[in-house]
């Protein structure tokens, strides 16, 4: 299947768009990465985006903080959208129950990890929630995946591990923006890809494969994950408003 567009200079090869046609409020197409070490500072920088972020990834930092149902809870009063990015990885009745856990918690996405038993494992008792497979994290790259014994360069290992989750089941994959133009043209529009390691300026930190905002979504993305250029900003409302300004231009309804 070939959805590409031509879109002169915009794009991220060749000119294709992939620019994603689902119906997702563009406001929701932001996720931020909740990455802090306690509730309360959780809940003071959720108070401060107020409304520029509806919907929020709470990962490994939060879940270890404690808390972690309680403020899932707490988002959901205030209707905000919730992500569990705890990458669920171990043995596949592990995963399953893990999964279960999660029942009637009012969780949109949960990310797994691992081969096909694992996601056929969390596939299998969902619930409604959506699953996302874990493709190559984004601060990875060529020389890392090398040492980790991988002989294949970092788009292919992508492409084969979302081709897989996708047809076991999964709602979608996380990826890097890099990697979304190829998974769009071989696999389609229909699955999701969220794409963590956005960088709105010159990158900084441990993110190798990154992108910016704008090259996300041409290159197919259906919803950006962004953390420290939010958090880390002297005005993290103005630098998530600033993001959706530029969602908005993107996605005219
Ligand atoms: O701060 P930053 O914008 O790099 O945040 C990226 C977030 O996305 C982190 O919470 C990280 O755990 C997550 N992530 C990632 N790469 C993946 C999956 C998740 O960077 N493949």
């Amino acid at each position: 299947m070939n959805h590409a567009k031509t879109n002169k200079d915009q794009s991220g090869k060749a000119g294709e768009s992939f620019l994603s046609t689902k119906d997702i409020p563009p406001r929701e197409r932001l996720i931020f990465a909740l990455d802090v070490s306690s509730i309360d500072e959780a809940k003071a920088l959720v108070e401060q985006l107020d409304d520029s972020v509806m919907f929020y990834k709470l990962g490994l930092q939060l879940f270890m903080a404690g808390g972690y149902f309680e403020f899932i809870e707490w988002l959901r009063e205030r209707g905000k959208i919730v992500f569990v990015d705890l990458k669920f990885f171990d043995v596949p009745q592990t995963v399953k129950s893990a999964v279960m856990q999660l029942k009637n918690r009012g969780v949109y996405f949960v990310t797994v990890h691992g081969n096909d038993k694992i996601l056929e494992a969390a596939v299998e008792h969902k619930n409604g929630l959506k699953i996302l497979a874990v493709t190559v994290l984004t601060s990875l790259d060529e020389s890392d995946l090398k040492d980790l014994g991988f002989q294949c360069n970092v788009e292919e290992l992508v492409y084969s591990r979302a081709k897989r989750a996708l047809k076991i089941g999964c709602d979608g994959v996380i990826s890097s923006g890099l990697e979304a133009p190829r998974l769009r043209r071989d696999i389609g529009e229909q699955f999701l890809i969220v794409a963590p390691g956005i960088r709105p300026v010159k990158n900084v930190d441990d993110q190798k494969r990154t992108v910016d905002v704008k090259k996300a979504f041409l290159n197919g993305a259906d919803y950006i994950v962004v953390g420290r250029p939010i958090r880390e900003a002297k005005d993290p409302h103005k630098a998530a408003e600033d993001i959706q300004k530029m969602i908005g231009s993107l996605f005219i309804r």
